[in-house]
């Protein structure tokens, strides 16, 4: 008995300290076809029936402490080795690695045509796209621009050659379309690009962007244009700046206005950017003209409407103090890295 149990004891210690392999060796050593436990198993049949039955029992009852023993400690081996390995191979996202190009962004215009859009947008203003390519009805005469009309000629209008189509000179056409499509209450924004016929320089270039900007409904007064257009000149520029109104004349709207707001850079002193007048034009607009109303049939005695055109790349310019529109267009990464 006493034998036994420090057989036991002996066991277990060498089990706590062992190894896999050493596990293995204990394994051998007592269970094993000649290990310790089997020997006593064994030396069992001279011995009495009841030296047997006594010796017998504890001996089996050893070997299966033992073995239960053995197989834990497996386990736990194995755990602890899969968990160090985790630890080992763990990927470290945070560290830094050699990427041979450099990040990418998005292009100045684009950004500020998103900027313009999230100020619309908390404004209620829905977001629309019209096509490039127009006809002459959707460009010109659904918007009160008469054959006759100067801004009908052919020297700002890139006509398609042998079809009756155009790219669109400004972003107006979109209120056609949109007003074609839905009825009042309206209140939407037509982000794009444009096209004009015209040599190009530090101010014009052939291709540009425009935002339009429409809102259809009964009741709506140049009062509501007012309010909308300073509130967006106030969350664009995140300033208090100065903005004035200008009589103005756009056959699409009646009455028609300019907004200037002043100078950010000289606060209105006057310098290089605002040819020193302390003020720049940033928009064109007015309440839609009947006609207008009238092209998309809808009732010009029962709603009215506003309507606005910003240059986004004037916009541009003037935030971030670049002073040729060229650069836009050139693709030079020196310039184009810094937004
Ligand atoms: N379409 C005009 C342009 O290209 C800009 C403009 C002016 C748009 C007044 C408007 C507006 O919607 O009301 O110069």
């Amino acid at each position: 008995m006493k034998d036994i149990r420090q057989i036991i004891n002996e066991a277990l210690e060498k089990i706590k300290n062992a190894d896999v392999a050493a596990l293995e060796s204990v394994k051998t050593e007592y269970l094993g076809k000649n290990g310790v436990l089997t020997q006593i198993l064994k030396s069992l049949s001279s011995r009495s029936i009841e030296d047997k039955k006594r010796i017998g029992s504890e001996a089996n009852n050893a070997k299966s402490v033992i073995e239960v023993e053995i197989e834990s400690k497996k386990e736990n081996l194995k755990k602890a080795l899969l968990d160090e390995k985790m630890r080992e191979e763990k990927l470290d996202c945070s560290k830094s690695f050699y990427f041979p190009f450099s990040k990418g962004s998005f292009h100045p215009i684009i950004q500020t045509m998103r900027d313009i859009s999230v100020v619309f947008k908390s404004l209620g203003f829905a977001v629309a796209e019209g096509p490039e390519i127009e006809t002459e009805w959707y460009n010109f005469e659904a918007l009160n621009i008469p054959e006759s009309h100067p801004a009908r000629d052919a020297q700002d209008t890139f006509y398609l050659e042998g079809a009756k189509a155009l790219l669109r000179t400004h972003t107006s056409p979109g209120q056609i379309h949109v007003m074609e499509k839905h009825k009042p209450p309206i209140r939407v924004i037509v982000p794009g690009k444009v096209y004009r016929n015209e040599a190009s320089d530090a101010t014009h270039f052939s291709t540009f962007h425009q935002v339009e900007g429409l809102a259809v409904d009964e009741n709506v007064t140049f009062a509501d244009l007012k309010a909308v257009v300073s509130d967006f000149i106030r969350k664009f520029f995140r300033s208090d700046i100065g903005m004035r109104f200008r009589p103005s004349h756009f056959q699409f709207t009646e009455p028609s206005a300019e907004v200037d707001m002043q100078c950010v850079f000289c606060k209105g002193k006057g310098c290089r950017l605002c040819k020193f007048s302390g003020w720049i034009e940033i928009l064109g607009c007015g309440m839609v003209h009947p006609n207008v109303l009238k092209s998309v049939r809808y009732d010009c005695e029962k709603y009215t409407g506003y309507a606005f055109g910003l240059g986004v790349e004037r916009i541009t310019m003037f935030k971030y103090g670049i002073d040729d529109i060229r650069l836009f267009y050139e693709n030079d990464l020196r310039f184009l890295r810094q937004f």
